[in-house]
């Protein structure tokens, strides 16, 4: 019998003694229970696998991560960021899912949403680039599902095309949450989603690898072309930050290039603080507008998701669960 209670998915075994007597028993989830296919992707420290569970046959993305390189590189404090942070936002079809984690001796495992179409990247690479309406459509999307975020307190802080999957439908799913910022939420006191109580449930991973979570090191910066301003000049992320790198993700979707990119990194910083970037010939008007109003240096004076929502460039747009039930328009 197969037991998903908000994410944290146990079997429930009855065993059956000599003399008629029934238990059960509450079996989480282990290595043992699934199959490993193919690579999807290599991290620093992780490496997502294809899997199956092998009871339900249902595919799942595996994100296998090794404990010693986290904890001799310092990632112990992102790792649990990501876990959090998954289980925080839960239910959302543009947003990869947690279904279960473990451990062995070795690794930990984060069983996520397999997005069978891969990055988003890929097919802006393949592309070149995307016309108005699959820009539309992506950048609705990959709004929606920001707009969901940060009604849970979560801000992404590192999105950029390759954290943007799509699924067996082209649709989005947005992944890699270790970066994340988590804000206290206004009232967790009644725990309408469960959070809380998994949390309990489920040790720290810190504390079960046996560490204690201190340490400070590494202040956080994410990919450089998409880097807010405000990141760079006082340190500070804010929801507005993910609205930048959204512009930054319309503009490359359209362009084929992100705005600000340079040999290095330093370099693309210097363009990011001077807001120095150009559209290429032939961008369309109402998706400059949009993104002219996006990439504005100060995060208070860009628009906010409901501006952006009744923004020409998104006109006909069905927002809400209308939006996942379409139709992906073929890429071209
Ligand atoms: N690469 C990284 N995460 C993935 C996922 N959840 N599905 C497919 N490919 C991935």
């Amino acid at each position: 019998e197969e037991w998903k209670d908000r994410g944290a998915a146990v079997s429930i075994q009855r065993h059956v003694d000599s003399n008629g007597n029934q238990t059960h028993r509450i079996v989480k989830k282990g290595v043992q229970d699934f199959s490993f296919g193919r690579t999807l992707g290599e991290g620093s420290y992780s490496t997502v696998l294809a899997a199956t569970d092998r009871q339900t046959l249902t595919e799942y993305a595996i994100k296998v991560l090794d404990k010693r390189h986290i904890i001799k590189e310092k990632k112990v404090k992102y790792v649990n960021i990501e876990k959090n942070t998954l289980n925080r936002l839960g239910d959302h079809p543009g947003i990869v899912r947690l279904y279960y984690t473990f451990q062995d001796e070795r690794s930990l495992y984060f069983v996520l949403d397999l997005a069978t179409g891969g990055e988003l990247l890929g097919f802006v690479k393949k592309l070149g680039s995307f016309d108005e309406e699959c820009t539309r459509f992506y950048g609705a999307q990959i709004l929606d599902a920001i707009e969901y975020m940060h009604s849970k307190g979560v801000i992404h802080r590192d999105l950029k095309p390759e954290n943007v999957l799509l699924d067996e439908h082209m649709h989005v799913k947005i992944t890699d949450f270790g970066t994340a910022k988590l804000l206290d939420l206004p009232s967790q006191a009644s725990n309408a989603d469960g959070n809380t109580q998994l949390d309990r449930r489920e040790q720290d991973f810190a504390n079960n690898i046996g560490i204690p979570n201190h340490e400070r090191a590494n202040s956080f910066v994410g990919t450089a072309e998409y880097v807010s301003p405000e990141l760079l000049t006082d340190k500070s992320a804010c929801k507005g930050s993910d609205l930048w790198a959204f512009g930054c993700i319309i503009f490359q979707l359209l362009a084929g290039r992100p705005p600000f990119k340079a040999g290095n990194e330093y370099q693309t910083f210097q363009k990011i603080v001077n807001l120095e970037y150009q559209f290429p010939p032939g961008f369309p008007k109402v998706a400059r507008d949009l993104v002219e109003r996006l990439l504005v240096l100060d995060p208070t004076k860009r628009l906010n998701i409901e501006n952006i929502k009744s923004h020409p460039f998104f006109e006909g747009v069905l927002w809400g669960k209308r939006l996942w039930k379409q139709k992906a328009p073929r890429l071209k």
